[in-house]
């Protein structure tokens, strides 16, 4: 176990009616804001009109970014960096799912730098200084919410590249799960599959860490599981979506890391995918995951993978644990492509197969993931090669 500090200062007004503090927040960094958006669902939805009626209450200025892509463009984080230069903009307003935020995030530090805004991205430009950033939430998946992190996508060069940086952490975030009423059933199961994600990186670790973790995340994914299938029946079920919401956020907010020091293996490998093929990050990952968890059950691996089984879908216990671990994999795949949904195999999303090695190679950075299992570039190959076929239980 390795020592840690746990240090996420974001601000978070959770539940119904809480918009109303809004404005009072925005003004404590500045009267200049610029409203961060995506393809209009605020639009539709009514969250644009009531965001704007606080802000004009407050009697701040309002500048607008509208077209946020989902995996969002680099070009976005140029233009809305130039807003901020050219009209001094004082906060960002991000409101939206975790494209918006991400974009944001990576505008906010754009301003403060005088290189191209991918750079950024890279790693070749630092990251010194971020506008202030203020996130209404409507999409529970990323935990982009209360995070250090951000993904931006490139077309041009097919790169989709994340980065932490505590700069970047929103310094207030509204979560009130009645924004994700109108979130359509595909996305919901993408944003639990993301969730999901999140956690078993970091549940699935080469080390034990604390116990303490390990039961609060089974609770976390047990929260999922339970929760996904009523959102999705009953879009407006307000128990539902608020468990959703809370959950995503603390599946990456910082907490349940702990000490731990592993590389994360299914997120790399998916942001390839979905670098080339622009697909839901979510779908992606739910394709990989359980490939990547029978990649890596073996006789040491299978005692965690039974853990799992039984502690998150509550699987008896086999005296093999083994079968126990494969039961608990299946579990899963069940959860994702029968009860949430989603598709189970690249091939109905038109990847191409002749693709898999540069993805794989990419993934590891032509080296090694330092993950839960250590994989190499043909590992990964292997998994993702997998994933062309649909999933097949009990083997
Ligand atoms: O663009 P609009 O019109 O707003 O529509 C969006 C978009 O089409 C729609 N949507 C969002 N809220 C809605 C809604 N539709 C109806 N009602 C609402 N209330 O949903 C679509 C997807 O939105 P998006 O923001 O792309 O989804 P998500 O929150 O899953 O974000 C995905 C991005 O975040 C990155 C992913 O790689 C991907 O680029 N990630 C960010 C992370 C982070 N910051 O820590 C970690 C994650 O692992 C992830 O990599
Ligand atoms: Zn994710």
């Amino acid at each position: 176990m390795n020592p840690f500090i746990y240090d996420i200062p974001t601000k978070v007004y959770f539940g119904s009616n809480q918009l109303g503090h809004l404005g009072e927040e925005l003004e404590k960094f500045g009267r200049r804001v610029l409203l961060c958006y995506g393809g209009g669902s605020i639009k539709k939805t009514g969250l644009y009109d009531k965001v704007k009626a606080e802000t004009d209450k407050a009697g701040l200025e309002l500048f607008e970014l509208g077209g946020i892509a989902p995996n969002p463009r680099v070009q976005s984080v140029r233009d809305g960096a130039e807003i901020c230069r050219k009209e001094k903009i004082d906060v960002l307003l991000a409101v939206g799912g975790g494209s918006v935020i991400d974009a944001a995030k990576f505008i906010g530090a754009a301003t403060f730098y005088d290189g191209d805004a991918w750079d950024l991205s890279t790693g070749k430009g630092e990251i010194n200084k971020c506008l202030p950033i203020v996130t209404v939430l409507t999409l529970s998946a990323t935990g982009s919410e209360m995070d250090t992190g951000g993904v931006i996508s490139n077309p041009d060069t097919k790169d989709k590249l994340g980065r932490l940086d505590r700069h970047m952490l929103p310094a207030v975030s509204f979560l009130d799960p009645e924004n994700t009423y109108t979130v359509s059933a595909y996305q919901t199961a993408c944003g639990a599959a993301d969730i999901l994600s999140h956690i078993f990186e970091e549940y699935f670790a080469p080390r034990p860490d604390l116990y303490m973790l390990d039961r609060f995340m089974e609770g976390l994914m047990k929260t999922v599981i339970r929760f996904t299938p009523t959102a999705i029946a009953k879009p407006d079920d307000y128990e539902a979506r608020a468990n959703l919401m809370w959950t995503s956020t603390w599946a990456i907010n910082g907490f349940v890391n702990g000490g731990k020091s592993h590389e994360w293996t299914c997120h790399p490998i998916e942001h390839e995918v979905s670098a080339i093929y622009d697909i839901t990050h979510g779908l992606g990952l739910a394709i990989i995951t359980p490939r990547w968890m029978k990649y890596c059950l073996d006789e040491d691996s299978a005692p965690k993978f039974a853990e799992f089984a039984v502690n998150v879908f509550g699987i008896k216990a086999a005296p093999d644990a083994m079968k126990t671990a494969r039961a608990g994999i299946d579990a899963l795949a069940e959860f994702l492509y029968r009860t949430v949904g989603l598709k189970d195999n690249f091939t109905e999303l038109k990847i191409k197969r002749e693709d898999v090695p540069v993805m794989a190679k990419k993934a590891c950075g032509g080296g090694r993931i330092d993950g839960f299992r250590s994989l190499g570039q043909k590992d990964i190959e292997k998994i993702l090669y997998d994933c062309f076929e649909p999933y097949v239980s009990g083997v």
